[in-house]
């Protein structure tokens, strides 16, 4: 297959986890005899230094004329403190959000067998944790009007849904539970908000649609406990903008690091692919990051275009580099691998070429050296 591919790499550890991710789609490409071309763009802080501007025009163009969009990370830390910026690189991901239609961010969430020393969870708690989190990504209350008084004492953002806004991304949801354990979760706040009540009514009728799934109901706050309580009851969580953007965070830690999470976000046209982590400054260019993220992002890129075995060949070699202690510092602080290592790793798993101890040895020898 050949596929144009954007990738827009972002701030702070972005360049190099996605970095590591091109390179795994290189060697798909060569192991499954594909064509994949690439096309860098810039959003984010990067963006704004080089254009004055979170996302310039010629990314949005290039995106739309893409197959798919790999982005790495946004955020600066000198945009963080200051309420009275102008122009955020925060700005730039909403933006493009909303100009691809982006309506439905998916994120899994797995605990993986060796490492569940590191989750902040009890084994016993996390054991058999597998759900996916559906969160509506372009509308509610980050889109609705904002308001700020002349004399800047009060502000109001308003949250608003239509019909047409929760049913597309419900149906994905609830197509998403058919193929799995068959339960979908619908959190809200039903109890207090008028849109959280649309959101019952409207996914409730859909429900008719899908006999074979079976719905359930949680307000956001117990959502919130029930995630850290007994996270394997759930199978696939079905939920607005901002709930989704709180629990998904919530979620990622029982993996036990934030570096291994991948997304997709998906609408009318090309989709987007990114790990959930932010742009970790503190880190940015030694080469200590966890590109795991980044490289399931991959392979969630290459299942939505219909490569199945590429998607599962990715995931296995990731599997292998954690079942044989191949990781970064995050996931062990005393035996541990640089990024671009790991990725060498993955890569070579993927084409058949394992790299034997000598190799690994040859390699760290002349990483050392380098830096
Ligand atoms: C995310 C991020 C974004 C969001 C920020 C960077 C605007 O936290 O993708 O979850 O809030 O949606
Ligand atoms: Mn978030």
């Amino acid at each position: 297959m050949n596929k144009h591919i954007v990738v827009i790499e972002g701030d702070g550890i972005g360049p190099e986890v996605t970095a590591q991710a091109v390179r795994v789609l290189d060697a798909v490409a060569e192991q499954y005899n594909h064509e994949f071309t690439y096309e860098y763009c810039l959003m984010g802080a990067c963006a704004i230094d080089q254009t004055g501007h979170p996302l310039p025009n010629d990314t949005i163009e290039a995106c739309l004329r893409s197959d798919a969009v790999l982005f790495g990370a946004i955020g600066d830390p000198k945009y963080d403190n200051d309420p009275s910026a102008k122009v955020r690189p925060e700005q730039g991901l909403l933006q493009l959000r909303k100009s691809l239609q982006l309506f439905a961010n998916i994120r899994p969430v797995s605990a993986y067998d060796a490492l569940h020393h590191l989750s902040p969870l009890k084994t016993e708690r996390i054991k058999g944790v597998d759900f996916i989190i559906y969160r509506e990504l372009t509308g509610g209350i980050y889109f609705g009007e904002k308001t700020l008084s002349e004399d800047g004492n009060s502000a109001s953002d308003n949250c608003v849904y239509s019909r047409e806004e929760i049913e597309r991304v419900a149906h994905l949801a609830f197509r998403h539970a058919q193929q799995r354990r068959k339960k979908l979760t619908l959190v809200d706040k039903a109890n207090v908000l008028e849109t959280s009540r649309l959101w019952r009514k409207i996914v409730q009728e859909l429900a008719a649609q899908y006999p074979d799934v079976t719905l359930d109901y949680l307000f956001v706050d117990n959502a919130a406990m029930q995630i850290i309580l007994n996270p394997a009851q759930f199978d696939v969580i079905l939920t607005e903008n901002m709930f989704g953007d709180i629990i998904s965070d919530e979620a990622s830690v029982i993996s036990g690091s934030l570096g291994l999470l991948p997304s997709a976000s998906i609408g009318k046209g090309a989709a987007l692919f990114e790990p959930i982590h932010g742009s970790y400054p503190q880190a940015k260019g030694l080469d200590i990051a966890n590109p795991i993220g980044a490289i399931l992002s991959a392979a969630m890129l290459l299942d939505h275009l219909d490569m199945h075995t590429e998607a599962q060949a990715v995931r296995d070699a990731v599997q292998w580099t954690m079942t044989n202690g191949k990781v970064t510092k995050d996931i062990n602080a005393t035996n541990h691998y640089p990024t671009s290592v790991v990725g060498d790793i993955i890569c070579r798993h993927i084409t058949r070429k394992p790299i034997d101890k000598d190799g690994l040895k040859n390699l760290m020898l002349r990483l050392s050296t380098i830096i």
